[in-house]
């Protein structure tokens, strides 16, 4: 998550047991380097970032996630093919984030590590295929692991995403509010208001993308109407995540989030939001075994 998964929030979701990923977004290798020892200097367990394929530095992120030693990155918004014979000679580990099977086969076959399967619920850019319907059908497609992501923000959803056949959950809206998140106020509380159908898909084939209605929403909607260019889509939301996620501006920021955002009632460290997510994981586990 460019702007939000810094190096405070990635650190503490390593150290309290989960794999923090820095969202590099278009960043700088500077910028990005200056997280990747911000989580050093938090933990020493390991930690991934998400390199955006769109961003005008991928080069110069493939080169400092190998030279940094980062154990794991995941990938967006692009093939990290051309990439991975010098990501696998320095044994980082590569899951790109995928929303259909025919890539997900074809990542495999091109010897990535593991696939997270992200369904159309989750904040952000978005693919057209539900989380349920997704994940088993990329689980039955590959024989590398599978992460589920969207619409997972407790243990009933972690447990579902289980059942369906994932090795793991990644989750995004649910960490926008935990206490180390740098992410606005203003933008914090949007979440924690929303109600189910508070969140919409704005843009055009190929481009969605999911957040909270707002002002700038509504503009987009009412542009894509109208029938403008990509291009002019483009440049309304140019700088929009950061207007929200920095800024706190709530009326022409993109206030990216998930549809699980309803469930989001309040803002707390990242140590207590995975023990709550294990805990009812647990129990909700134990729950479906006394059915049958
Ligand atoms: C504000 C925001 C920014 C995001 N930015 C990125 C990104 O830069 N790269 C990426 O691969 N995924 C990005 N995502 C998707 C998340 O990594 C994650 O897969 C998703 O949030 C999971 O669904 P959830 O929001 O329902 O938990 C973003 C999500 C949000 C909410």
């Amino acid at each position: 998550m460019a702007w939000i998964a810094t190096g405070e929030l990635a650190g503490a979701v390593s150290k309290s047991g989960g794999l923090g990923i820095i969202g590099a977004g278009n960043a700088s290798p500077e910028i990005v380097e200056k997280e990747i020892d911000k989580v050093r200097e938090i933990t020493d367990r390991p930690f991934g970032v998400n390199v955006y394929y769109l961003s005008p530095h991928v080069e110069e992120i493939i080169n400092l996630v190998i030279e940094k030693k980062v154990p794991v990155i995941t990938t967006g918004a692009g093939n990290p093919g051309k990439h991975l014979a010098a990501l696998k000679e320095a044994k980082v580990k590569i899951f790109p984030v995928v929303a259909s099977v025919a890539l997900a086969k074809r990542l495999e076959r091109s010897g990535v590590d593991g696939i997270i399967a992200e369904g159309m619920e989750c904040g952000g850019h978005i693919g057209e295929i539900t989380t349920m319907a997704l994940v088993p059908q990329i689980v039955d497609a590959v024989d590398i692991p599978v992460i589920a992501a969207g619409g997972i923000a407790d243990g009933r959803g972690m447990l579902a995403a289980i059942a369906l056949g994932a090795e793991g959950v990644q989750i995004g809206t649910r960490f926008i509010c935990a206490t180390e998140c740098i992410a606005n106020e203003a933008y914090k509380n949007e979440i924690i208001k929303a109600k189910d159908r508070d969140t919409v898909v704005t843009g055009v084939h190929g481009h969605h993308v999911r957040c909270i209605k707002n002002k700038l929403t509504k503009e987009f909607i009412k542009r894509v109407e109208a029938g403008v260019s990509i291009e002019e889509l483009g440049e309304l939301g140019a700088g929009k995540l950061k207007a929200a996620a920095i800024d706190g501006d709530i009326e022409m920021g993109s206030i990216m989030a998930g549809q699980i955002s309803a469930m989001i009632n309040d803002i707390k460290p990242v140590e207590a939001i995975i023990y709550e997510l294990i805990e009812g994981y647990k129990k909700e586990l134990k729950r479906v075994q006394n059915i049958f």
